[in-house]
């Protein structure tokens, strides 16, 4: 049965790299792989095929037969089929409702039929309102999430509401939190106490790494371009999470007031203090 793979997170926190690399190790392991990316910019793809410029399925709406229903896979990395949803139909309207429009269209034609993959991944865009596209996901295939944050505060913040809908829309969904582009122990921590304050468990903790940059550079997932870099082994590892459907989530997520999470936020920002500045909680100088 094919298994649903949805990321969402603020927009710069890595999603998108997170999906071709997860896409990647999954082919690698012998999995069959369609990636389907919902952003305007269409790039999810890009480093799994290599190309800059795709017909989109919204191309394909619009363009009264000029694009193929079989133009819009593309082929990449070891078979992966990537599908791009593009931009939205009409200027005036906004973005998450021309991609919902789009994933629902994405259902209809059922492009999964032919493929039959056994995993489908979802890049999820960060845009305000998109957290509600789960509700055109196929609902009757299983669906797993990933939160994905840095450990900035803005990015907990979207990881917060996304936590709250995809629960409210989609409770059966197992949701895991990960940790991207983190700059040491203390975000590392950080990342790790949100999800436990969340309900939610860390699937991954993934550092800031010039590799990624690297490979990006070349156009390419880490898994192709630095296949026995640390970066490689921790895509693989999420890889082999996703397989062996290992949800470490067990409970409903219980996502945070606003109040709760600028609480929460002052107590690591007294910790900070204390550990940059040799600041104490009441503001006196160690
Ligand atoms: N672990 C990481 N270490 C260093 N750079 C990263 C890491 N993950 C992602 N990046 C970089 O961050 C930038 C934004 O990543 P992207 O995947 O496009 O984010 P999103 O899809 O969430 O908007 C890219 O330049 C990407 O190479
Ligand atoms: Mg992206």
């Amino acid at each position: 049965m094919t298994q649903q793979i949805a990321l969402y997170g603020k927009g710069g926190v890595g999603k998108t790299t997170l999906a071709a690399n997860l896409s990647a190790a999954l082919a690698e392991a012998g999995k069959s792989v369609m990636l389907v990316g919902c952003d305007l910019k269409s790039d999810t793809g890009i480093l799994v095929h290599g190309r800059q410029e795709v017909a989109t399925l919204l191309d394909y709406i619009r363009s009264g037969g000029a694009v193929k229903l079989s133009d819009l896979v593309v082929p990449g990395y070891r078979g992966i089929a990537c599908v791009e949803v593009g931009d939205s139909l009409a200027e005036e309207e906004c973005a998450s409702r021309g991609i919902a429009k789009a994933l629902q269209l994405l259902g209809e034609f059922d492009l999964t039929a032919t493929l039959k993959p056994e995993f489908i991944i979802y890049d999820i865009p960060g845009e305000a309102g998109c957290s509600g596209l789960v509700s055109h996901l196929n609902l009757s295939l299983q669906l797993r999430t990933f939160i994905v944050t840095s450990g900035d505060l803005m990015s907990f913040y979207a990881a917060n509401s996304y936590i709250r809908s995809v629960s409210r829309q989609f409770p059966a969904s197992a949701l895991d939190i990960i940790g991207n582009s983190l700059t040491g122990s203390f975000e590392e921590s950080f990342v790790a106490d949100f999800a436990s304050q969340v309900n939610t468990r860390v699937s991954s903790l993934i550092p800031r790494s010039l590799v990624v940059r690297h490979s990006e550079l070349y156009g390419k997932t880490v898994i192709e371009a630095a296949p026995e870099s640390s970066h490689a082994q921790l895509y693989r590892k999420l890889a082999r999470q996703v397989i062996e459907d290992r949800s470490v989530w067990q409970e409903p997520p219980k996502p945070l007031s606003v109040t709760e999470l600028r609480g929460w936020a002052q107590g690591w920002g007294d910790r900070l203090g204390e550990l940059e500045f040799g600041i104490l909680k009441d503001g006196a100088g160690i």
